[in-house]
């Protein structure tokens, strides 16, 4: 996974170094309340750890360029969504880093990767329909809604992006 950089950011592939970060990120209730709740400190560190990513799946740390400080995570990632499989656009954020742009920035950047590199014409979001910050990045994205969806027990907003 190639590392990416924006004006503030350093989008590096997720490395072991990250395990910790990235584990308190997806345990953290504030992170995940509009996304699941949060998952198991332990579980996630070892996924990191194993560097198990999914082949064609993308995970970026999002780390501040000056300080090294370690923003959140952003990616790319496979989703069968309504019987079609999807690539998703993913961005989830501590909770000081949040108000400032990053997600936008973050994700612009995956995007552009994956349009521009992969050839990727097609992306989604999914987000709960509640959440408006995100539904925001989202929008700001370029992408937009197809309306409200039924995952498991979780209502979610499918937001696409098609370019051509
Ligand atoms: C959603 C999230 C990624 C946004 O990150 P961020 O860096 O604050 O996002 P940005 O600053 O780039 O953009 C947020 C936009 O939402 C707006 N916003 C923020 N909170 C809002 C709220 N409660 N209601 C309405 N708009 C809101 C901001 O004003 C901004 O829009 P603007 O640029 O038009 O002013 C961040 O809150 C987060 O990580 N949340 C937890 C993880 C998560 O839920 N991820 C998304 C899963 S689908």
């Amino acid at each position: 996974v190639k590392d990416l950089t924006t004006a503030r950011l350093h989008l590096r592939a997720n490395q072991k170094n990250d395990a910790d970060a990235l584990a308190r990120l997806w345990s953290d209730p504030e992170v995940t309340r509009f996304a699941g709740g949060p998952r198991n400190y332990e579980h996630v560190r070892a996924l990191v750890e194993g560097g198990a990513a999914s082949a064609g799946e993308y995970r970026w740390t999002v780390v501040d360029r000056q300080t090294g400080e370690v923003f959140g995570e952003c990616g790319l990632i496979h989703k069968v969504v309504e019987s079609r499989p999807e690539t998703e656009l993913i961005y989830y954020l501590f909770p000081n880093a949040w108000g400032r742009g990053i997600a936008t920035e973050a994700a612009g950047a995956a995007l552009a990767f994956a349009e521009k590199e992969l050839g990727l014409v097609r992306l989604i979001a999914l987000v709960d329909p509640s959440h408006e910050a995100s539904r925001r990045v989202a929008i700001k994205l370029g992408f937009r809604s197809q309306g409200v969806i039924r995952r498991g027990n979780a209502a979610r907003e499918l937001f696409l992006r098609e370019s051509v």
